[in-house]
């Protein structure tokens, strides 16, 4: 049988068009997900709820046709399986209590984590069989914050400005700080593998604060845990390939391509598209990367801006998504109109 459009561009296979999906293609821009979403109570509630979890990862596969479907989860449940209270305000955000040392979480028990998020990997089986049956040529991702955002959750206990007390520590006190990591990476590694096992045939590491660290700092708290956890994945499972996701680093991310762990790199819209195809094209497979504001716009503006994307990357392997995620004003026509773009062949 064929494989998936996304798995063949990830292996730098042809593919008759490239493969798309959207990040944080789930979501409240989409009316049926509000309504689940108001039946389910909080958004954790939701993450845990088997069914429902399920029913909102693949509401966008029904209305948009992507070629992939993402488990719905958030990257804050892996401070959850660590025994840190977390919790989400209604309209505001995370709330975590945060941390100032490794000595404030639990020792690690893998299989406490591992209990605790249980229903996360009923929901990537579930996913696994529903996709095999109705949506045949879609792939299954799984996901994971990269240690160094998560670890910016954690100790700020919030979304962040400044990132002031993380940055401290980070800097001020490497080797504690480094403590904290390897457990994240240690962690995350589990979580990952137990996704896997559940079914997920991609993982993507998200390092959406990657860009808040000078260049140094950039491959110490943000490249190397995730080349780690990418070598030990590698490892236990050679054919699931990883996606990582370090935003706005800039030129800097040619180090990321080199590192030969990573199949993909998903880029946001600061890397120049000509920059990509000659830097980081030939060592990965590229996604990305139109601006979500451009999906806001909608009209010839987006439409034009996703030509360009196509046009310079798609005569190598590429995965057309976004540079961030669908943010809740967008209009779904505006994603409709995309998509039906992108599935022409
Ligand atoms: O892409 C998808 O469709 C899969 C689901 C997904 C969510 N979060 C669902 C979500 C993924 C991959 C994430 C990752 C995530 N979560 C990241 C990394 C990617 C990025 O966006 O930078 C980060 C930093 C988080 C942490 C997080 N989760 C924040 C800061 C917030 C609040 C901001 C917001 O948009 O409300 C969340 C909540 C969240 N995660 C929502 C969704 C659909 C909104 C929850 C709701 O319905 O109220």
């Amino acid at each position: 049988m064929e494989e998936k459009a996304l798995l063949r561009a990830l292996r730098r296979q042809h593919v008759d068009r490239p493969p798309f999906w959207f990040m944080r293609q789930a979501g409240r821009y989409m009316p049926e997900y509000r309504a689940v979403r108001a039946d389910a109570g909080g958004f954790l509630d939701l993450c845990f709820n088997v069914e429902k979890a399920v029913e909102v990862t693949k509401q966008p596969l029904r209305a948009f046709g992507m070629d992939a479907a993402i488990l719905f989860s958030d990257i804050l449940v892996v401070p959850l399986g660590l025994g840190q209270k977390v919790w989400f305000e209604e309209g505001e955000g995370p709330r975590l209590e945060p941390i100032r040392s490794v000595d404030d979480l639990e020792a690690y028990d893998r299989s406490a984590m591992i209990q605790r998020l249980s229903p996360i990997f009923d929901v990537v089986t579930r996913l696994s069989n529903d996709l095999e049956q109705d949506f045949k040529g879609t792939a299954l991702i799984g996901f994971a914050g990269a240690p160094w955002t998560v670890a910016t959750y954690m100790v700020e206990g919030r979304s962040s400005r400044n990132y002031e007390t993380v940055k401290q520590w980070a800097y001020g006190d490497p080797k504690s700080f480094g403590r904290l990591m390897d457990r994240l990476v240690e962690a995350t590694i589990d979580y990952l593998s137990a996704q896997i096992e559940a079914g997920a045939e991609v993982v993507q590491l998200f390092d959406s604060w990657a860009g808040t660290l000078d260049e140094a700092h950039q491959e110490r708290w943000s490249f190397a845990p995730m080349a780690e956890i990418a070598q030990s994945l590698k490892q236990r499972y050679p054919h699931v390939p990883i996606i990582a996701f370090a935003r706005q680093v800039g030129t800097n991310t040619v180090k990321l391509a080199k590192m030969g762990c990573f199949d993909a790199l998903s880029l946001d819209h600061t890397v120049g598209l000509d920059f990509a195809r000659e830097q980081l094209q030939p060592h990965v497979c590229l996604q990305g990367n139109l601006d979500p504001l451009m999906v806001v716009t909608g009209g010839d503006a987006m439409l034009g801006a996703a030509e360009q994307i196509l046009e310079a990357w798609s005569d190598g392997p590429m995965i057309f998504n976004l540079s961030h995620g669908l943010i809740p004003p967008t209009p779904v026509a505006h994603v409709d109109l995309l998509s039906r773009r992108l599935r022409r062949a």
